[in-house]
């Protein structure tokens, strides 16, 4: 069986609250890739959008990506725009240890629950997400994006499933699949 989870969604997808209860359930570590740009960089990802741009923050991302999936037995979740990387998408896809795990919703959905988080301050992302102010550019983004998404092992439809159930759905066939390799 594969030693990592990658998660991979647009932005509100769901990725960063499920993956540390997916995480919490399979007894691995949670990691956050944009977390990890905020560490090694000391700022905000809006604020390195704003000082270096969108182009050196996916430069820094993929260093980020291919120095986490050295990592074992981790739910690793990525940024919404990683996946967009080709150089991610290969170093993801050629990996065996590696699952890939695509958190899908509708746009609406998606902008909806981000705006929520917003509006409630529900998510430290939810503080300022450069992708989002950028409204006429969204939905270009998001069909740009879906079929990489599309290109994942699993894809789990989170639309109008609470947490729990996602979880629980996820362990479900993340445990399926194990006894199918033991029974082999
Ligand atoms: C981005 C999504 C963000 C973050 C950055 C860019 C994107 O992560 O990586 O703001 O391009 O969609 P989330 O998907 O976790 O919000």
């Amino acid at each position: 069986m594969p030693s990592r989870i990658v998660l991979t969604g647009f932005m509100g997808a769901g990725k960063s609250t499920l993956g540390p209860r997916l995480a919490q359930r399979l007894g691995w570590a949670f990691i956050d890739l944009d977390d990890e740009i905020v560490r090694a960089e000391q700022q905000s990802i809006a604020q390195i959008f704003d000082s270096i741009g969108e182009a050196r923050f996916r430069e820094l991302e993929q260093n980020a990506l291919a120095a986490t999936l050295r990592q074992e037995n981790i739910v690793l979740a990525l940024g919404g725009g990683a996946i967009e990387t080709a150089a991610n998408r290969q170093r993801i896809q050629e990996d065996d240890a590696t699952l890939l795990l695509y958190l899908a919703a509708p746009l609406e959905v998606l902008i909806e629950r981000c705006e929520q988080q917003q509006l409630h301050q529900l998510h430290r992302k939810a503080v300022r997400r450069p992708i989002l102010e950028k409204r006429a550019e969204l939905t270009e983004r998001f069909q740009r994006r879906r079929p990489l998404y599309e290109l994942a092992d699993w894809t789990v439809d989170t639309t109008g499933k609470t947490l729990d159930e996602l979880v629980a759905a996820i362990v479900a066939r993340w445990n399926n699949a194990c006894e199918r390799v033991t029974n082999r």
